[in-house]
């Protein structure tokens, strides 16, 4: 018998009348009206140069070759140039997905004396890899205005120890939405070099926050930098992303690699042209997202109890604490499913606050956001009263 693992939940719900989480998410998928509010996925971008790269890719069948292992050249030049990291000593691995990044620089990074620093609430999955490397994880609570709704360089001098081995900074935060000054990144740099300990650096949701400020750049020898064309380009199913760091971290990193034989070609092709044609879409993608949440904000400030931690979120998501507001976020989450609202309750990113929250993302057409406005405040209005 396989022995079970006791690596870090990862807090999954079944909701009604699913079987699998898969079944779940195979009916979210199929259902064409579905809005989709609760994976941060953006569905702004419209027909463009991207689109017509990938089908031109297909058309070429350039799918029947495998990629170079470690990302064209050209698509790894253009991320390092996308963050500016291209005047350093830098080394890039394109992967499936940022998710593959934090999963190698964890298998990299630790070993069974270490333990890891997250928070709670935060991105689950990190915690989940991090537990399978590391003798432990410690989930910092950081669901307080004490400290802004983010786990701070405060708060990481309390709780680093001798074994400390890395600190993981998702910056802007899923779910929250709280994300770093230049004076907290350089505050992180400098414990990350005075205590030789690393940081992840988790930029997934880097390009809608107004100012951001790269670990990379005040402790590059101890920071891996973990990308994402998921979000802000709008390609969370084609699977891509990217991790940077010195020649020395991701030399190190190469040894744990697992997808040897390259990540999605088509993939590929659309990332380069996303990266080539930034300029000309992202403010409007921005200015969208930012609009949107002005008309949750609205909908939250009508329902008593109810309110947004942090507003402006620099992500293209947020949490609304309905803790006071007498409703369970599960129920609203299930009264919104059958209006064809995706959202998630805050089980999914937290273990000791999710009972209090729903997360809603909101990089989707401003009509679908209304819609949801109209039905959460009538969600509250029918849950309370039941
Ligand atoms: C903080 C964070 N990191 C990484 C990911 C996964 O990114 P990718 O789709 O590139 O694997 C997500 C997805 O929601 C996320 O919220």
């Amino acid at each position: 018998m396989i022995s079970p693992k006791k690596y870090a939940r990862t807090a999954k719900r079944l909701p009604n009348g699913f079987k699998t989480i898969n079944e779940f998410f195979n009916h979210i998928y199929h259902d064409e009206e579905m809005i989709w509010m609760g994976q941060n996925t953006n569905h702004l971008h419209e027909e463009n140069d991207i689109m017509c790269s990938m089908l031109e890719s297909i058309e070429n069948k350039d799918y029947c070759k495998y990629p170079p292992p470690e990302g064209f050249p050209e698509l790894k030049d253009l991320i390092l140039e996308d963050l500016c990291l291209n005047n350093r000593d830098n080394d890039i691995l394109v992967t499936a997905g940022g998710t593959e990044s934090l999963y190698l620089c964890m298998n990299n990074i630790l070993d069974p004396t270490a333990n890891v620093i997250t928070c709670d609430p935060g991105y689950l999955i990190i915690d989940n890899f991090a537990s399978r490397f590391a003798d432990h994880v410690k989930s910092i609570p950081i669901y307080s205005k004490d400290n802004d709704y983010k786990l701070t360089p405060e708060l990481v001098k309390q709780n680093i120890d001798k074994n400390t081995k890395l600190i993981s900074l998702v910056d802007p935060l899923n779910p929250l939405g709280s994300c770093y000054t230049l004076e907290e990144i350089k505050e992180f740099a400098d414990l990350a070099v005075d205590n030789d300990i690393y940081l992840i650096h988790d930029i997934t949701y880097r390009d809608f926050a107004m100012k951001h400020h790269l670990a990379a750049e005040y402790a590059p020898d101890h920071t891996v930098t973990v990308y994402s064309f998921s979000k802000i380009c709008g390609m969370a199913g084609l699977r891509i992303g990217a991790m940077i760091s010195t020649p020395g971290i991701i030399n190190s990193i190469r040894s744990t690699v697992i997808n040897d034989l390259g990540t999605n070609i088509v993939a590929q092709k659309g990332a380069l042209v996303a990266l080539k044609s930034k300029p000309g879409w992202i403010d409007r993608i921005k200015n969208t997202t930012r609009s949107n949440q002005k008309i949750i904000k609205k909908a939250v400030d009508n329902v008593e109890g109810a309110f947004i931690p942090v507003y402006p979120s620099e992500g293209n998501m947020l949490v609304i604490d309905l803790h006071e507001a007498g409703v369970e976020p599960v129920e609203v989450a299930d009264y919104l499913l059958l209006r064809k609202i995706f959202a998630r309750e805050g089980a999914y990113t937290s273990k000791l606050f999710g009972h209090r929250y729903l997360r809603v993302s909101f990089s989707i057409p401003e009509a679908c956001v209304r819609k949801f406005a109209v039905n959460f405040q009538d969600a509250v209005e029918a849950l309370r009263h039941k």
